[in-house]
């Protein structure tokens, strides 16, 4: 009883049906398909209805589920975010908005799996609007209309840019809606899961997962990785960069590294050929040959002192995300936006088959202490 796990490594809290990942082999499945496959042939509606439902969609199915996805914001929520202060960091927003919506839900708190279902068609759309609008107002513009056809993909880009995105532009957000959807119990999902386990609403279970996967350590690494490459400023001062990051207490090389994965997550190896694609085809290939560069000589380094870190789905994302025109504050909320999908199929798995989580703490501090009145304690 009294052993201890920090940072839970290696527990098993129950069994799951979502996700499998193989940290040794580096492969990620999602209810039994391969990510590389779905990253290449499926859409991110597709996907949800694969991670909510256990298969993929018909055509009717993925119809009926794009229609009942709900991009609007309540007046109050859209006015909260005009009065949040410039520099508001957009996951604060995010959290703060996504809480906000359960006000104005007519049955925020049933954990039915009907009714948390429909939470979850609710929150597919209007967490994206939520970070667009939030973008825009901070801005100084006015929130974008969505365009009810559209997926996903193609609002999110709208509502940011304020323009019908282009066909390619649209594929690779897909594509990395796809590979941030699903992961396992990870620390945000974890969370969501713990906070599910009480059996209190669903958007109670997402702010804290929201809240969570802000951390630099999680869904933040992908926003740090930009900051480092921006305060890095060319290829040739990456190698000091990273040796220098090294040599300093605890230093950690964001996008690097993995609680699970022994070798390249499979996510970064496809965002990484996205990233070179992008390059090629916009001739700023800046961002991505710094990567190149800090992945070469992370390689070399780790393998020096026998560790197994590679890049991890934080690492390219980066540079994707600055080449499809996003603010690196919008990153990790662009992660939140596909991490819904998983949270939700993960709270329909707990809601559907509860147990309380409540680990313990082995105690180590002081016992026999006598209570002294505050008069006789100097
Ligand atoms: C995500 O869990 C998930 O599935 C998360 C995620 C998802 O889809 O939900 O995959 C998304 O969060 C990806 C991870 C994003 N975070 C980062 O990129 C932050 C940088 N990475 C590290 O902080 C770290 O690798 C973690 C937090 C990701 C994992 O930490 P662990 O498992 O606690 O491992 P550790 O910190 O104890 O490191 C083990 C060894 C250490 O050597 P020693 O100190 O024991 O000698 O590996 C080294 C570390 O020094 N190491 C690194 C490193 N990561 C690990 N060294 C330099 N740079 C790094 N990034």
């Amino acid at each position: 009883m009294d052993t201890i796990h920090r940072g839970l490594n290696g527990v098993n809290v129950d069994t799951s049906r979502i996700c499998s990942i193989d940290g040794e082999a580096g492969r990620l499945i999602y209810r039994g398909y391969d990510i590389t496959e779905l990253a290449d042939l499926a859409s991110f509606e597709e996907v949800v209805h694969l991670l909510w439902f256990g298969e993929l969609p018909t055509r009717s199915e993925l119809d009926a589920l794009r229609r009942t996805i709900a991009f609007d914001l309540p007046e109050p929520v859209l006015d909260m975010l005009a009065g949040l202060p410039k520099g508001t960091h957009p996951m604060h927003a995010l959290r703060t908005g996504v809480s906000m919506l359960s006000a104005f839900d007519d049955d925020p708190d049933g954990v039915d799996e009907s009714n948390v279902r429909r939470i979850g068609l609710s929150l597919l759309g209007r967490v994206p609007a939520l970070v667009a609008a939030h973008q825009r107002i901070q801005a100084g513009g006015a929130p974008v209309e969505p365009d009810p056809d559209a997926s996903v993909a193609s609002n999110l880009l709208r509502m940011v840019n304020g323009e019908t995105p282009t066909d390619a532009a649209v594929r690779v957000m897909d594509v990395a809606l796809v590979l941030h959807a699903e992961h396992g119990s990870n620390a945000s999902t974890f969370v969501g899961r713990a906070t599910a386990s009480t059996l209190t609403d669903a958007y109670s279970a997402i702010t804290a997962a929201v809240g969570s996967l802000k951390g630099p350590l999680h869904g933040g690494a992908n926003a740090a990785v930009m900051q480092a490459l921006e305060e890095i400023g060319s290829v040739e001062a990456v190698e000091k960069y990273v040796l220098d990051t090294l040599a300093s207490e605890k230093g950690r090389v964001m996008g690097f590294g993995h609680r699970v994965y022994r070798v390249m997550d499979p996510r970064a190896t496809i965002l990484k050929d996205v990233s070179r694609k992008l390059a090629e085809e916009s001739g700023d290939s800046k961002w991505f040959e710094m990567s190149l560069e800090m992945e070469r000589v992370m390689e070399r380094e780790m393998g020096a002192r026998g560790k197994q870190v590679a890049p991890n789905v934080d690492f390219f994302s980066a540079s994707v995300y600055r080449m499809l025109g996003f603010e690196k504050e919008t990153y990790t909320p662009i992660f939140a936006i596909a991490r819904v999908a998983g949270w939700m199929a993960h709270l329909f798995e707990q809601y559907a088959d509860n147990r309380l989580m409540r680990p313990r703490l082995v105690y180590e501090g002081e016992t026999g202490k006598a209570f002294a009145p505050i008069a006789q304690r100097g």
